[in-house]
């Protein structure tokens, strides 16, 4: 799963672009979840939530977990299927869990049903800033996370609420993992060379930065990944990197 509480530090960039390299360049099957009420990756993949989302995943009563796998649909992607967010996420807090009758464990008892089918080889879960029900529900079912980081003078500020919440969730989820910290939209000036630096040395799992470039951006407006619109930018490039290291530290 791709989580970090900020916004704007490249969650659904990363996301997006992970789910097309390993579906395109690794031959993966892979299921996108958007838990996020911004429903960005959603639309990137072309996904319609009136098909089936993840509100009314975690609000489903009977049959969770088949529910939630009724609810896939497929993307505008070759080998990337979609669980849709909806607008409706925003209205899921966690402490309302029982008043709401939100289901904290329907993601783990999907990914359990899809994985006695052997239908995807993983799920990318596309997280919202935020610790709400939805990515709740993302922690007890992952296997790792990925923490992407745009470095500024903030970067570090709030790594300690979500180790520990991380760390809360192990008790849940003892195979949760914390696969790395990416360094998103880094580009070469001495104070962002220097915050990487105090980020390494904090002694958190680090992937390889990923550089900044317009044709992220770019890739928003064409709805397509760096794969199809950039393949060789800057960030393109790096992007296949963190999937090689990724694949590389699951295994
Ligand atoms: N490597 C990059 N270089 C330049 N811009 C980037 C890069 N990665 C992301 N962006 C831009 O930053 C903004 C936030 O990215 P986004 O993935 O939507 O973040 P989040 O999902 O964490 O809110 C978007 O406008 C996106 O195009
Ligand atoms: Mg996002």
């Amino acid at each position: 799963m791709i989580l970090n509480l900020k916004g704007g530090v490249a969650k659904t960039a990363t996301a997006v672009n992970m789910a097309a390299i390993l579906a395109r360049g690794y031959r993966k099957r892979i299921l996108l979840v958007d838990a996020d009420s911004q429903c960005n990756a959603t639309e990137f993949f072309g996904g319609d939530p009136n098909k089936g989302n993840l509100a009314d995943v975690l609000r489903h009563e009977a049959d969770e977990g088949l529910f939630a796998v009724a609810s896939i649909q497929s993307s505008n992607f070759l080998g990337v299927d979609l669980l849709c967010g909806s607008d409706e996420l925003m209205d899921l807090d966690l402490t309302k869990v029982e008043l709401q009758g939100v289901r904290a464990l329907v993601l783990r008892e999907m990914v359990q049903q899809l994985a006695a089918k052997d239908q995807y080889d993983y799920c990318i879960v596309d997280c919202p800033p935020a610790f709400n029900a939805a990515s709740t529900a993302a922690l007890i079912a992952a296997d790792d996370v990925v923490i992407p980081i745009k470095l500024d003078a903030f970067a570090l500020r709030g790594m300690g609420n979500l180790m520990r919440q991380i760390t809360n969730m192990r008790k849940i989820n003892p195979s949760l993992r914390l696969s790395g910290c990416l360094p998103t939209m880094w580009y070469n000036s001495p104070l962002i060379v220097e915050a990487e630096k105090t980020l390494r040395d904090s002694g958190l799992p680090m992937y390889p930065h990923i550089r900044r470039t317009n044709k992220v951006d770019a890739m928003t407006f064409a709805q397509e990944p760096l794969l199809l619109t950039s393949p060789r930018s800057a960030a393109g490039i790096d992007y296949r990197e963190f999937v090689r290291e990724y694949m590389e530290r699951r295994s």
